[in-house]
């Protein structure tokens, strides 16, 4: 994704305006950082892009749902609805608060088909997890509504979608908690890091807390004095990051910009071509056009599709068939192989039942996964590089 290619002048001053006073940590130092607090301002500038109240900069997008989840009370004893297709980071946090992910089929929008809220919860279920793969949103205003009607909490997870919006807001703001993920090869990166969005003051404070020891960051007094209500750990963003995150944020809505048009010019070029289709867009307009989604009628299509654009040097990936993003692919998951001996358990509290992660129980994901190719889009995409692909793509279907 963009970040990575937009790294320029504008990140090296904010980075050198830091380096400048040695203060690598976001707290205390007041005397010595002269005035500089880099993730301070990009948190304050992220809520500001994003329509938030509130924006806390933290180590990294898996850090993030971990504290969000926890600043919202997941834990054990709650099962969480999460969409079968994600990265496996939306599992893993789940389960690092002690609670169970069930798992969830997506509808053609590639992402958590609202219908499954109603189908899967149990009296145990507490929140859900919509996930913007691929840049694109959810149908979030159906899932919010759904989740609002069944008292459940929503945190969005907006890893792969910052800036992208749905009718005029930004994903990531629908829920009581969004998250973003600025690894390097995100949108926008900060190397590694994350942040977690809220409109709500208390979650932000349990957020702020739990994510640095408990410290209560009162600004009056030193952090050696600062008060402690909660235990906590240490997922704080450093300076480096917000310096980096600063320079990039300010960019995103030129990345987006470039990239629909990029994204145009090849998905006119696929338009042209028989049975193809297109994932579904809530909002095309509010799309952060990272990749771009199509689909053939039948799996074996899309397999011989996927052969012959490679062979044009256009590369497309399969999630059914990928090892990181779809919940069956998963056998260390499935085995509930952890680092130490002890197994995560998989027994639903509501109803102690073991919960399953079969196929056969989303079969849209693995109708829809397996007919779908996504090709990257890039903002740096040349008049020939773009010509390339859109006649590989041409040359590709002729040979279907
Ligand atoms: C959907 C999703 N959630 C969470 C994460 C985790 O983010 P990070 O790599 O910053 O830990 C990612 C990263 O790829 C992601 O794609």
């Amino acid at each position: 994704m963009a970040g990575a290619e937009m790294i320029g002048k504008e990140e090296i001053k904010e980075v050198m305006d830091v380096l400048e006073t040695g203060i690598l940590m976001r707290y205390g130092f007041d005397k010595e950082r002269k005035g500089i607090y880099k993730v301070r301002e990009f948190e304050h500038e992220f809520a500001r892009y994003c329509g938030a109240s509130y924006a806390l900069g933290v180590t990294s997008g898996s850090a993030a749902l971990k504290v969000a989840l926890t600043a919202l009370d997941v834990g054990p004893g709650d099962e969480v609805l999460v969409p079968a297709f994600t990265f496996l980071a939306t599992y893993e946090a789940v389960l690092e608060v002690g609670a169970i992910p069930v798992m969830v089929d997506i509808d053609d929008t590639l992402n958590l088909d609202p219908q499954e809220i109603e189908k899967k919860k149990t009296p145990s279920t507490k929140a859900v997890i919509p996930v913007h793969m691929c840049g694109s949103a959810a149908n979030i205003d159906q899932i919010v509504a759904l989740a609002r009607k069944n008292n459940l909490l929503v945190l969005e997870d907006n890893a792969q979608g910052c800036g992208a919006s749905f009718k005029g807001k930004k994903l990531g703001s629908f829920g009581d908690m969004g998250i973003f993920s600025f690894d390097y090869v995100k949108t926008v990166t900060t190397g590694e890091g994350g942040m977690v969005i809220t409109d709500k003051l208390d979650l932000y404070h349990r957020a702020e807390w739990y994510h640095d020891h408990g410290h209560d960051h009162n600004p009056q007094v030193s952090r050696a004095l600062e008060g402690r209500t909660i235990l906590g750990f240490n997922y704080r963003m450093n300076e480096l990051q917000g310096a980096l995150g600063l320079a990039q944020l300010r960019k995103l809505d030129y990345i987006i910009a470039e990239q629909q048009k990029n994204k145009k010019v090849i998905k006119d070029a696929l338009t042209q071509i028989k049975g193809v289709g297109f994932r579904q867009l809530p909002d095309p307009q509010g799309d952060s056009a990272t990749f771009l989604a199509f689909n053939l009628p039948e799996e074996n299509a899309a397999q011989k599709f996927q052969n012959l654009l490679a062979a044009e040097g256009v590369d497309t990936v399969c999630y059914k068939r990928n090892l990181w993003h779809y919940v069956p692919n998963w056998e260390h998951f499935l085995a509930r192989s952890t680092a130490n001996s002890k197994k995560y358990p998989f027994t639903s509290p509501a109803n102690k039942r073991q919960v399953e992660y079969t196929r056969e129980s989303i079969p849209h994901a693995e109708n829809i996964l397996g007919r779908t190719l996504v090709l990257g889009i890039s903002v740096k995409m040349s008049p020939e590089k773009l010509d390339q692909i859109t006649k590989g793509i041409k040359r590709a279907a002729q040979n279907m």
